[in-house]
């Protein structure tokens, strides 16, 4: 299941956050924004219990978010953009980090870096946050590094894909559901999303 938000608040942020004059600190709070969205479009369906209330008028029946265990998983180093926004949502999640570095030639992911708890008994939610799904290698990889440590209830949010990235991912995680704020033309002869933002890492970091 691949999941486009389509609402002009979502695209008037995309929209600044493409723009290549748009500073660091301007585009990381639109990719604060932006998460926000996604987090509201992907979480719907989150566990919650019945709760009663009692407001200053009369009882009222109510819901309480019950899913014991979230995991919030960013790719390393852009998905740390998107962390604040999902902690600030659901702020008793754990986090766990994945470190994938793309090689520029190949766009293959290359792991160097993890630290994600394993899965207790498989009803964990895991949320794996990164902005761009270019060729989905990153995205693909993560998933699988989860899969085997046991996640069962795994979800991928991000901000721009790219065609050839959900393809992908879709034929190798039929079972994760994607969440995106934009899905763009297609990917470049250097794998870079057209029209994309460029290096959501360097955008975010300031490092261009
Ligand atoms: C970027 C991005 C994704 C990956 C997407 O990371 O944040 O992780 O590329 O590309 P893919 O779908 O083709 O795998 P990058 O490897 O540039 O590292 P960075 O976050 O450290 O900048
Ligand atoms: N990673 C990025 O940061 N941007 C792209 O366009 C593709 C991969």
């Amino acid at each position: 299941m691949n999941v486009v938000l389509d609402h002009p608040l979502v695209a008037h942020r995309v929209t600044l956050m493409r723009d290549h004059e748009t500073p660091p600190k301007l585009f990381r709070e639109l990719v604060n924004e932006i998460t926000t969205f996604l987090a509201y479009e992907a979480l719907k369906d989150i566990r919650v219990s019945a709760v009663d209330v009692v407001t200053p008028v009369a009882k009222a029946k109510g819901v309480k978010v019950n899913e014991p265990r979230i995991i919030l998983v960013p790719i390393l180093r852009a998905g740390m953009g998107m962390l604040d926004a999902m902690l600030n949502v659901l702020p008793y999640a754990k986090v766990g980090v994945l470190g994938m570095q793309r090689n520029e030639a190949t766009a293959e992911p290359v792991p160097y870096y993890a630290k994600v708890p394993p899965a207790k008994d498989g009803e964990e939610l895991a949320l794996v946050i990164d902005p761009m799904l270019a060729t989905g290698g990153s995205a693909c990889d993560a998933v699988a590094q989860l899969k085997k440590l046991g996640y069962k209830r795994i979800k991928f949010l991000n901000l721009i894909s790219a065609p050839e990235g959900i393809s992908k991912f879709e034929s190798e995680h039929p079972d994760v559901p994607v969440y995106t704020a934009a899905k763009d033309e297609r990917l470049n002869s250097h794998f870079y999303i057209v029209p994309g933002l460029g290096d959501a890492g360097d955008r975010i970091f300031g490092t261009l």
